[in-house]
């Protein structure tokens, strides 16, 4: 009777083969009218006069909605939700308007027929690290119920001892600047929107979501709705990495269009139009500087991050936050700054932070080793941490050397060599991974008992993650009984309040409430009204997920071709609830993060304020024939303090630090140091 820790197939996997799992948009609706958005065509300015006349006279359309006679919201500042509200434009690509027609094709048809004129003012698109006009956060907007600075609700800054004096006094020294790009998340599910009125009070909400009981309260806020007449229904959502978190504009136009039309409304967004309405990676640029004795035991730790945000809305990102927590040393800084652009508002994206600030950290870290010549993976236990280096407070677990020593000896670390086969050259690299092992609050479940069957309803999400089926497990052992007694109900706000599916938070936090229902289920008590509040214990703890990847790569020598034939990662992600469906998210984040290395950035034209390549031939996504072998292991590891079941979470450590090891691969084989990603042949070949 323990199914925890057993890999059982996807409860959802024949519906999702037989394509009988319902997303979003192929949810049914009565007589759905279908909406074509029209996006700005300016970075910054305002909308002088729209003409709607030929649009109107078009077949099948039933309404052409703009600043002029949208709805009027309640206003949450972030323009993002208050869709149509002004004659504002604040970014290239923003909604200023939308076609309702009968089909999807008259809408889009009708939708070419508006004519828009501008008045466009002077905009600023221009993400330079070396500009003088950066601005330090001040609030957390994207949670922005949250105190602090930053995203995540930390201090932007943070600072011990002397850093400057440190670096002076150090035998060796570091100090270079990385950078990462745009990247734009591309589930295989675009985002869409399917919406029915009731009546002038209840609203349903179909839509791929990563937390559908948040974006009822933000739906509810918007139209002035009580939150249980807004059911937002998402029982399979076809990926998110971020950009499902909140419901973005095409909700907001959507449930507007329906209400304005009282007909049901179908939304689809194109590969396209998501480029600029659902969030993108932040750019970063992070000068890291280390100070280290000659033996290598790091004296000095700074890192100072520029990113990028917008002035539609402020959002930053816990770029340097990763460095707080990684390495042991007296004297450490880290700092976050800003420049507000002309742009569309950057959002959290698989390991938001970790992935672009661990990029510099361990890159640097490899360039330290080396400096100090010694082994990388040597380095990096040396410089192993007792405590949280800036907190004091003990780690909750933290087996990160398990997983270099392990990591090692399982990709032969010892006997790497760099070499070469004709045109190619091979070498090695290897980086570690850290990542927040949170459990949020906001979370109840109900249990009954019907036919000698178990229902268990939490309005938690699965977003490809696996829930459906960790989740019963978790609910198995919690109530004593198999897994095939347990009727698993999610993704409908409908049922007891869930969290997001962020932050690797979920299994922590839907479990957690899952595990405690069962509790009162079985003392006869009533369930599903008693909602948890965050983990007690993170007073008293740091909780974090650690990892160590190890790649191999091999550079053409005369193209400057980058292929990583082999990837290793091995995680202490605390108990694993399901060994076949964690291995596949961390597959999956792995192979995000060689697609991070190599392939993806969004270009920006700043003349236009406009990204250049939107859409999956100028976007390139690692395909298979980019993926070698990928192996995911993890360390024994039961955390006693994060949840009852003793896991940490695995959503994102995977994809963290991968760009790192990849990059450090490039070196050991190549001699070439690229310092900014993606590493592309171009750069490789400049720096021969
Ligand atoms: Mo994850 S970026 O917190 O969905």
């Amino acid at each position: 009777m323990t199914a925890i820790g057993k890999p059982v197939s996807r409860i959802d996997g024949p519906l999702k083969v037989r394509g009988a799992a319902t997303y979003a948009f192929e949810q049914q609706v009565t007589n759905p009218a279908h909406l074509f958005p029209l996006l700005s065509t300016i970075a910054a300015g305002r909308i002088a006069q729209i003409d709607a006349e030929q649009a109107l006279a078009a077949p099948g359309v039933l309404a052409v909605i703009t600043h002029e006679n949208a709805l009027k919201l309640n206003a949450t500042g972030d323009p993002q939700l208050d869709v149509l509200q002004t004659d504002e434009v604040s970014w290239y690509g923003q909604f200023i308007g939308a076609v309702l027609a009968d089909t999807p094709e008259n809408a889009r048809y009708a939708a070419g027929l508006v004519q828009v004129h501008y008045e466009p003012r002077t905009h600023d698109a221009e993400m330079r690290a070396d500009r003088q006009d950066v601005v330090k956060p001040y609030h957390a907007a994207l949670f922005g119920e949250m105190p602090g600075e930053l995203q995540n609700g930390m201090p932007a800054d943070s600072s011990f001892g002397d850093v400057d004096a440190a670096l002076e006094a150090a035998a060796i020294r570091i100090d270079h600047t990385y950078s990462t790009p745009i990247n734009h998340h591309n589930p295989l599910e675009p985002h869409a929107a399917v919406v029915e009125w009731a009546d002038d009070e209840h609203v349903t909400v179909y839509m791929g979501s990563q937390g559908v009981s948040m974006n009822q309260q933000i739906i509810a806020a918007l139209f002035g709705l009580e939150p249980p007449n807004v059911r937002v229904v998402s029982p399979h959502t076809g990926g998110g990495f971020g950009s499902k978190i909140r419901p973005h504009s095409y909700a907001t136009l959507a449930v507007m269009a329906s209400k304005i039309s009282g007909r049901s409304v179908k939304f689809a967004l194109t590969r396209q139009q998501m480029f600029s309405v659902i969030g993108y990676r932040t750019p970063t640029s992070s000068r890291i500087q280390l100070g280290a004795t000659a033996d290598g035991k790091l004296t000095a730790i700074a890192h100072d991050v520029v990113e990028g945000s917008s002035n539609a809305y402020m959002y930053a990102e816990q770029i340097g936050v990763c460095t707080r927590l990684m390495y042991a040393a007296p004297n450490r800084r880290t700092t976050h700054r800003l420049l507000m652009l002309d742009m569309p508002v950057p959002t959290i994206m698989r390991a938001p932070g970790e992935s672009q600030g661990m990029f510099a950290l361990e890159s640097a870290i490899d360039e330290m080793a080396e400096a100090c010549g010694m082994d990388p993976v040597e380095s990096r236990i040396l410089n192993e941490p007792d405590l949280h280096p800036e907190s004091g407070l003990p780690f909750s677990s933290r087996k990160l050397k398990e997983c270099l020593v392990e990591g090692a000896r399982r990709f032969d670390w010892a006997n790497r060599s760099r070499r070469c086969e004709g045109a190619w050259l091979y070498g090695s690299g290897v980086a570690s991974a850290t990542y927040p092992a949170p459990r949020f609050p906001g979370n109840a479940a109900r249990i009954t008992k019907v036919d000698g069957r178990y229902c268990v309803q939490i309005a938690a999400v699965d977003i490809g993650t696996g829930t459906w089926t960790a989740l019963s497990q978790i609910a198995a052992d919690a109530l004593g009984v198999d897994m095939s007694l347990v009727d698993l109900e999610i993704g409908d706000s409908a049922l007891p309040v869930g969290s997001t599916a962020g932050f690797s938070s979920g299994l922590n936090s839907w479990g957690t409430a899952v595990m405690e229902a069962a509790k009162l289920f079985k003392d006869g008590k009533e369930t599903g009204t008693q909602v948890l509040g965050g983990n007690p214990k993170a007073e008293q703890y740091e909780m974090n997920t650690f990892g160590a990847h190890f790649v191999e790569v091999r550079v053409n020598s005369e193209t400057g071709e980058v292929r990583v034939p082999r990837m290793l990662g091995v995680f202490d992600a605390g108990k694993v609830i399901n060994p076949k469906t964690a291995r596949s998210q961390l597959v999956g984040g792995m192979t995000q993060g060689l697609s991070q290395a190599l392939h993806e950035a969004t270009v920006v034209d700043s003349r236009y304020g406009q990204f250049v390549n939107r859409d999956f031939a100028g976007y390139h996504i690692a395909a298979n024939a980019d993926v070698g072998s990928v192996e995911a292991y993890w360390v024994d590891s039961s955390d006693e303090h994060t949840n009852e079941m003793g896991s940490k979470g695995i959503g994102e450590i995977g994809i963290v630090g991968v760009t790192a090891a990849i990059a450090n691969a490039v070196y050991h084989a190549t001699g070439v140091r690229v310092r900014d990603l993606p590493i592309t042949l171009d750069k490789i070949l400049q720096q021969d």
